[in-house]
């Protein structure tokens, strides 16, 4: 087991930064001093290039140009902003993982930009430092990929020559990397044009991307999608997953189960994804997103973590088998209030989704991505707003699933 577990909330998805995650956030200002040097006037800029190059990838996106990461003025405050939130986001997920990749193994990573999910993976798997992998990251930007090669470089140092980092423009070229290992997304599959399907062809986009996807990988494998917290990119991932369990695929996280999704994130209703406080971020990144006045108060995400074949090379917390009248429940919403002093929580189960019911009190209780067990109630009730099977914390609870 190799993810970094917090013995209090077993199956955790989100743990704290790491101290090792925490530096390596921390080098980023001066690497980039180094690998992106700026005259002054670029530098005063920086901000308003976050803020246009946010609008685009938020409430613009259809203006966005598709070469933006190799315009100076984006590439600049991507590696400045978005990447070191990335880098985090992915890092916070990745120390939930249990990653067991062996060493020699392969891993594709599609629309990688700056390597960003390369960095997290080496700020958060030291037991990896030392051995022999393979890594090759695609993106149509090369000043992207060079740019996170160098960051590489000065994250790793001389430990990181065990690595074999390639980079290619091309997604096509992935057929030349022979069977994979794990193929990994972040960020991407949202600006990835639908791939076709042949004329007369029932399939959905997301079928053809996982067709795709599948034979570039051995029998044992995993993918592991990343994607911003937004609605629209959570009901992609929904339907990735259709696709995935329709085709042998396990889907091994987020859900706790393989039915059908609880939060298809339909009109009005919730979508899967993740908030968590980033107490953890470095005083440089919490200074310069208010000085561009983008702060953050919630990180946030969607991901969908899927693996084949009986030794897959990543896994999460197995949820323990529930005793008779038991469930288990991943948590998915923070708490909001309810009336007469209590609080809920939105949780996914496969009875569907659930509300998650306690009184009001300041201790922090769970947290998103938990995963719990859960009594059921003996007498079934139904939130009248969202549906959701109410769970009162008084009535058998629910606890850690270490229990
Ligand atoms: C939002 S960035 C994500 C970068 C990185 N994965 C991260 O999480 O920070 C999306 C990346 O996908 C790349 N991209 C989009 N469409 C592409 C395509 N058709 N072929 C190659 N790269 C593509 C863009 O150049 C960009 O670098």
């Amino acid at each position: 087991m190799s993810g970094i577990y917090d013995k209090n909330r077993p199956g955790a998805l989100f743990p704290s930064a790491d101290p090792a995650l925490a530096k390596g956030l921390g080098q980023l200002p001066e690497l980039l001093r180094v690998i992106l040097p700026m005259k002054e006037k670029h530098r005063k800029l920086l901000a308003t290039g976050v803020r246009r190059l946010s609008g685009f990838l938020t409430t613009e996106r259809d203006n966005l140009p598709p070469d933006y990461m190799t315009r100076p003025e984006y590439l600049a405050a991507y590696l400045h902003y978005f990447m070191p939130w990335n880098i985090y986001r992915q890092a916070r997920l990745l120390q939930g993982l249990d990653f067991s990749l062996k060493p020699g193994s392969t891993i594709l990573d599609f629309g990688c930009g700056p390597l960003t999910f390369l960095q997290a993976m080496w700020l958060t798997r030291p037991h990896m430092h030392g051995h022999q992998y393979q890594y090759v990251g695609f993106d149509r930007s090369e000043p992207a990929l060079k740019a996170g090669q160098k960051i590489f470089m000065g994250l790793a140092g001389e430990e990181g020559n065990g690595w074999k980092i390639q980079t290619e423009k091309n997604l096509g070229a992935a057929r030349k990397s022979g069977p994979a290992d794990m193929i990994v997304a972040g960020n991407f599959i949202n600006e990835l044009n639908a791939p076709r399907s042949a004329p007369g062809e029932e399939v959905s986009a997301e079928d053809v991307l996982l067709q795709r996807w599948s034979n570039l990988l051995k029998p044992d494998a995993a993918i592991l999608v990343i994607e911003p917290g937004t609605r629209s990119s959570s009901k992609q991932l929904v339907r990735l997953r259709q696709s995935a369990l329709a085709t042998g695929w396990k889907v091994v996280a987020p859900c706790p189960h393989a039915g059908e999704c609880a939060m298809p994130g339909n009109r009005g209703g919730a979508w899967c994804h993740f908030n968590f406080s980033p107490v953890d971020i470095p005083e440089w990144l919490f200074k310069f997103s208010r000085k561009v006045k983008l702060p953050k108060e919630r990180a946030s995400l969607s991901f969908l973590l899927l693996t084949r074949g009986d030794t897959p090379p990543i896994k999460t917390a197995t949820p323990p088998r529930p005793n008779k009248g038991e469930g288990v429940v991943r948590v998915i919403s923070e708490t909001f209030d309810l009336p007469a002093d209590q609080m809920g929580r939105y949780g996914c189960s496969d009875r569907g989704l659930v509300l998650l019911q306690s009184p009001k009190n300041k201790m922090a209780g769970p947290q998103p991505g938990d995963l719990l067990r859960v009594t059921w109630p003996s007498k079934i009730q139904k939130d009248g707003k969202s549906k959701a099977i109410i769970v009162p914390s008084t009535s058998g609870g629910y606890k850690g699933t270490e229990e």
